[in-house]
């Protein structure tokens, strides 16, 4: 008996990402979840021989903001229909010069500053307390950067996303702080999506795609949602690129995560087991 994995490619998709084209015997499935509804249907479907799922993050047509998106539903609605790895594709402003928007980042690491939104699928009963000290998988960043190698897209591996709460942008003052923090880009709304992937046992990864930079750039206008949904269209246009070529890429049979994403909770329940 074997013990590979055939792995089912999930992407979460940020603004101005809300369909996944060439997707063959496609349907969108209504998943129902003990934490209430995800944004939308998943679109499941077949791409390259791969299992592929999708999960317009906002809902199709946008109508949820960051604040009230049920991250525990999305990330349950994923596991549940069989993803095994997650790839968000999320819109963010800049914070660094070099970061110009077009440019792509396979983060690796984020600041969490959100605070109105439920964060955990453990609570009183049974509690767990997993690593995010590394948020990222491994694996599939490294499938990430080879895939905007081979399209040409201009990326850069490593960064730190901070995550606001929002519905507003950010003040200047706090770009400023942000970018003292040596963080490289802000959105609202990879964190707590990236936890409770890791609560979830599930790999996951970011690219981030850059928009705008922000307010803090002296030389650029402070960012508006006229600034974002310009540069979304080139970005959705890249991000369709990549997600040919990483779905063949991520979709042979696989052992184990080598960074141990899968077995996450092996390490993190405290609450003794029922006898
Ligand atoms: N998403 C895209 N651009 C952003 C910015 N400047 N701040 C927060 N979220 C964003």
């Amino acid at each position: 008996m074997s013990d590979l994995i055939t792995p089912m490619i999930g992407f979460i998709g940020g603004s101005g990402v809300y369909d996944l084209a060439g997707l063959e015997d496609r349907k969108w499935v209504k998943v129902r979840t003990p934490w209430g509804d995800p944004s939308d249907e998943i679109l499941t479907g077949v791409l390259s021989g791969v299992h592929v799922a999708f999960l317009p993050r906002h809902g199709r047509g946008h109508p949820t903001p960051p604040s009230a998106l049920n991250y525990r539903a999305n990330i349950d609605a994923m596991k549940r229909i069989g993803c095994t790895e997650l790839i968000s594709l999320s819109a963010v402003g800049s914070l660094k010069e070099e970061l110009p928007p077009g440019h792509f980042v396979i983060v690796d690491q984020f600041i969490d500053r959100t605070f109105a939104r439920e964060k955990s699928f453990f609570g009183t009963g049974c509690v767990a307390h997993v690593s995010v000290a590394n948020p990222v998988c491994p694996r599939l960043g490294d499938a990430l950067e080879a895939a905007a190698k081979t399209t040409g897209i201009p990326y850069s591996r490593g960064g730190t996303y901070l995550v606001m709460e929002g519905p507003q942008f950010s003040t200047k003052a706090e770009s400023m702080l942000y970018r003292q923090w040596g963080c490289d880009v802000i959105g609202m709304t990879n964190m707590p999506e990236a936890k409770l992937a890791r609560e979830a046992e599930l790999c996951y990864a970011t690219m981030a795609m850059v928009t705008d930079y922000d307010c803090w750039h002296p030389e650029h206008e402070h960012v508006t949602v006229e600034h974002v949904v310009k540069e979304l269209f080139s970005n959705a246009d890249k991000a369709r690129a990549l997600v040919k070529t990483v779905v063949p890429a991520l979709g042979a049979p696989r052992g184990p995560c080598p960074a141990g994403c899968d077995r996450a909770l092996d390490w993190a329940l405290i609450t003794a087991p029922e006898k």
